[in-house]
């Protein structure tokens, strides 16, 4: 599901019955704090730079921007005006971040074209918890293009990080193509007899930052 037209009526027809609240594909922060907490951990002293890429109105990046005791400015961005504009009503809603000076901003934006949007090497952590897949099975040419724009935003030192039901057999050869190097592979959940993994990886030591 590559069409955003089908996105926005997906998250309409949501919004539509009731007050906004999250609704996770797979799964919600929860399952994937542990990782991303040593994550956080292992980043220099400072503001850390997070984008949720394809973020729907999932907890994912609420979640972190609130939880985390480490300065953060994360940007949740999607395609789906529907799905912003019921983020933006959640954040509105929300309580206060752990940490004061932590700040969250919602962008209406198309992920194959993040380098349009964002400064590159700018982001310390890009998330991205189905939206790879869904575009996958769409267009593997633009899913393609998606992962190699995430790889363009990243810190050289930066890592993506993908959520997925897809089997290693499958992702790493694509992430490969897409230009992924040092990929790590995590089994993070079992569901009704699903794996799900996080797929971890950075760009090229050899990629350029222009800027
Ligand atoms: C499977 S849902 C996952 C949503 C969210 N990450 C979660 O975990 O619940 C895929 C999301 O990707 C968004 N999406 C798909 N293609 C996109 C694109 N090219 N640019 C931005 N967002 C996109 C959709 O609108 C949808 O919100």
């Amino acid at each position: 599901m590559d069409q955003r037209e089908a996105w926005d009526r997906f998250y309409a027809r949501r919004e539509k019955n009731g007050s906004p609240h999250p609704f996770d594909w797979f799964f919600g922060y929860k399952e994937i704090s542990t990782l991303l907490g040593s994550v956080l951990r292992g980043l220099p002293p400072g503001r850390a730079r997070v984008l949720d890429v394809g973020c729907g109105t999932s907890s994912l990046g609420l979640e972190l921007y609130q939880r985390s005791s480490v300065q953060l400015h994360v940007s949740c961005l999607d395609f789906s005006s529907a799905a912003i504009q019921c983020l933006t009503r959640m954040l509105q809603d929300s309580p206060p971040p752990c940490h004061p000076l932590s700040k969250l901003e919602c962008h209406l934006g198309d992920a194959t074209e993040l380098s349009r949007l964002f400064t590159l090497g700018s982001f310390h952590l890009l998330l991205d918890k189905g939206t790879c897949d869904s575009v996958l099975r769409g267009c593997p040419q633009r899913a393609r293009r998606l992962v190699s724009e995430c790889l363009r935003v990243l810190r050289p030192e930066g890592c993506l990080i993908q959520i997925s039901d897809e089997d290693p057999d499958a992702r790493v050869p694509f992430l490969e193509t897409a230009g992924g190097a040092n990929i790590n592979i995590g089994e993070i959940a079992r569901v009704n007899g699903i794996s799900y993994y996080a797929y971890t990886l950075c760009p090229k030591a050899s990629d350029p930052v222009l800027t």
